[in-house]
């Protein structure tokens, strides 16, 4: 079944139009990536879908249309955005920051699983759970902006470049205990990534954006044997 689905997605920044017609969807228990150069859409695909940029067009999230609800609306229907840059809370410890991303639970005891949870998928944090989320490194902050987002018991994960900025051993980790979390959870996840070698790692399909628009959509494995994704998107 279709958990979310984008239809004709506009969106502007001003007078500024930026997206021009998007068109993907994302099965309940999938993962779905969207591949693109620089400027071409991937980020605000996601924030149109999670209420921060307004849009046009059709955004259907498990049978409900959801455009033009706020942001706190979507994330109460279960779509966690885990944003480009982070945006953990610096002056929070690492248990904090989950806890916040657990606000709109009241079930404390599925909540205190659900930190046992993220500890045991992302063990580096375990270590440092009393620290700040400012003194973590760049790859610990990727995990706990993850594992935040899981807190909220999403049924859908909109992840943006989870590996930006990290090494490449520290990025496979992440993108290791993404999948792990996929296996275990079933949450399904709209994945932008810039490393396409790493995204199809994880996905069963993707979507290609140009300048605004879905030009190209297929299965990881069909995608892969494309000259000109292989040219554009893997190195070669
Ligand atoms: N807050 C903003 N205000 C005005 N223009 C913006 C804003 N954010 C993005 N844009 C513009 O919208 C277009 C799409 O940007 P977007 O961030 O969605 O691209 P992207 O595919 O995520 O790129 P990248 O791979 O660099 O992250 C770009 O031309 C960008 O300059
Ligand atoms: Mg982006």
């Amino acid at each position: 079944m279709t958990l979310l689905e984008l239809e004709d997605v506009t969106a502007s920044y001003g007078p500024v139009q930026v997206l021009e017609g998007v068109s993907l969807s994302v099965p309940e228990n999938g993962a779905v990536g969207i591949l693109g150069a620089n400027g071409a859409g991937k980020t605000t695909t996601l924030r149109a879908i999670s209420g921060t940029v307004r849009a046009g067009g059709r955004i259907v999230f498990d049978g409900k249309d959801i455009r033009g609800l706020r942001p706190d609306q979507v994330a109460a229907l279960g779509i966690a955005h885990v944003p480009e840059g982070r945006g953990t809370l610096g002056d929070l410890s690492v248990r904090d920051n989950l806890r916040v991303g657990a606000y709109l639970r009241k079930d404390r005891k599925g909540v205190a699983e659900d930190i046992d949870f993220c500890l045991d998928l992302f063990p580096n944090l375990a270590e440092r759970i009393t620290s700040n989320a400012s003194a973590l490194s760049g790859g610990e902050q990727q995990m706990l902006a993850v594992g935040r987002a899981i807190m909220s018991k999403p049924r859908l994960l909109l992840l943006d470049e989870a590996s930006l900025g990290l090494a490449p051993s520290t990025a496979k980790n992440v993108y290791d205990a993404i999948r792990k979390l996929r296996l275990t959870s079933g949450i399904a996840m709209l994945v932008v990534e810039q490393n396409a070698n790493l995204a199809f790692t994880l996905v069963d399909s993707a979507t290609v954006l140009e300048t605004g628009r879905s030009v190209l959509t297929g299965t990881s494995a069909e995608l892969k044997g494309m000259d000109e994704i292989r040219r554009a998107y893997l190195g070669g």
